[in-house]
């Protein structure tokens, strides 16, 4: 059997049993795409980068199902290889309603009862971050708290700029929708310190189908699909508007389809198929 379409690592996977390859299907994957490399590059520089006053601070818009959490798991997974504590954070989760301050510091490490008052730091924070080496904090649906009412608003803003100045200096990261740029531009001063990058959609290219054949090569299907073909370009961009996580569920629901009706490859009809019936295979 030909399964050269298939990265040699997973090719034993696609003499697995349907239910099996089902599930390998359903499993997220990460695969490199320029715009994804991109933002961990600069996230990468902009913590490398030492002694700068105010620190470097990054916001990642894109919309619904862009790949922004995504972007995030894998920098969490990664950052090790830089000198410096990240702290991660997301602004929904949030079961405790806690004030945007509040959790801020919690994920700084701080708990509730040595936070202090609001409306200044707590007490040793500085020393307590040299010590603990935390260089930057990563905050995932950032706009969660530039959207709140203009009172709380001001104070968040003001919070980002303290933090992000001397003497504490963390470079702050946010990933959100691009309301979050208008936001911003409340405080000038605190926007010059943001570089902003937006995740856009995918279009026909180059890039696309390149990323289109790498997905292919991690799925346990024994036939070529030929993502990349221009038929196939096509109908996933008239389809899912070119966002990240509506390309990959046409294509995983139309491999499962794929699986289940024995073709073993994704055709339009597969994925038509499973655009019309997705979980129910
Ligand atoms: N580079 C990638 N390779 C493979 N799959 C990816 C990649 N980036 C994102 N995805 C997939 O796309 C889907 C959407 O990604 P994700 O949840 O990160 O988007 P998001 O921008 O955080 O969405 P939301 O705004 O709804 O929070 C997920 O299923 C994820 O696994
Ligand atoms: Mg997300």
């Amino acid at each position: 059997m030909d399964l050269s379409h298939i990265k040699e690592a997973r090719r034993s996977l696609a003499m697995s049993g349907v239910a099996e390859r089902v599930e390998v299907i359903n499993k997220n994957i990460w695969v490199d795409c320029p715009q994804c490399s991109r933002v961990e590059r600069i996230v990468k520089n902009m913590l490398s980068a030492r002694g700068m006053s105010p620190a470097p601070c990054l916001l990642v818009c894109g919309d619904g199902g862009a790949g922004k959490t995504s972007i995030i798991s894998r920098i969490s997974s990664k950052h090790n290889a830089v000198d410096g504590v990240v702290a991660f954070t997301s602004l929904s989760e949030n079961p405790d309603n806690l004030r945007f301050r509040e959790l801020l510091l919690m994920s700084l490490g701080v708990p509730l009862k040595a936070q202090g008052a609001s409306g200044k730091m707590p007490n040793g924070l500085e020393k307590y971050l040299g010590l603990r080496k935390i260089i930057a904090i990563i905050i995932d649906e950032f706009h969660d708290a530039l959207l709140a009412q203009l009172a709380e608003q001001r104070k968040n803003l003001s919070l980002l700029k303290t933090l992000s100045g001397p003497p504490y200096h963390l470079r702050i990261m946010g990933f959100g929708t691009s309301s979050a740029v208008n936001a911003l531009q409340q405080d000038l001063q605190l926007e010059r310190r943001f570089e902003v990058l937006k995740l856009v959609p995918w279009v026909e290219g180059d890039e696309f189908r390149s990323f289109l054949a790498s997905i292919e090569e991690n799925l346990p299907l024994r036939k070529a699909s030929k993502l990349y073909s221009e038929e196939t370009v096509k109908y996933l961009l008239a389809n899912t508007n070119g966002t990240m996580d509506q390309v990959l569920k046409a294509i995983k629901f139309g491999a499962i389809h794929a699986l289940k009706n024995g073709e073993e490859k994704i055709t339009l009809e597969s994925m038509r198929e499973g655009f019309m019936h997705r979980w129910n295979y």
